[in-house]
């Protein structure tokens, strides 16, 4: 059963942590709270609940998509560079069959070759790259209206 306020996880993956310290150049200067703060406000303005995590860890992020199903109703995540290498967050997502939207704060197709292919986005609904991290906010709001679309 899906809960009556739509309840959305939002994941951040590796390094995204240091976000405001880390390649300002790539990333921008805001920090990961600026991103929680922008996610929140979001959220708020479409009348949905968010839980916002970051981990470093390939396993922390599969153990909190697999018990997401009956808490929340879909998954906006930036994977960072699991992106790139995770085979198991690709299956996690598939597995638990909520929608989820892949976010980049970087274009990844202007960059390093390796960026170019995600394990992920092919079980995603759709992906955000080159926003910034308005990103974020954008797949918030694609995502609500998706699950919407769906009721
Ligand atoms: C990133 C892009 C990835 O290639 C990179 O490894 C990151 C951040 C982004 O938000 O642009 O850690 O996901």
């Amino acid at each position: 059963m899906q809960p009556s306020t739509p309840q959305v996880l939002v994941l951040n993956g590796p390094n995204l942590q240091l976000l405001g310290k880390r390649e300002p150049e790539t990333y921008g200067a805001n920090t990961l709270a600026d991103v929680i703060a922008g996610v929140e406000r979001t959220a708020d303005e479409l009348g949905v609940g968010v839980e916002c995590r970051q981990s470093n860890h390939e396993g922390e992020l599969l153990d909190w998509i697999g018990a997401a199903l009956g808490t929340f109703s879909g998954i906006v995540i930036n994977p960072g560079a699991f992106t790139h290498t995770s085979v198991a967050l690709r299956d996690a997502i598939s597995g638990v069959g909520l929608p989820a939207v892949e976010v980049h704060i970087s274009n990844v197709y202007a960059r390093e070759a390796f960026r170019h292919h995600s394990w992920l986005a092919p079980v995603c609904v759709g992906q955000i790259s080159g926003f910034g991290i308005a990103g974020y906010e954008w797949g918030l709001r694609a995502l609500v209206r998706h699950l919407r679309d769906a009721e």
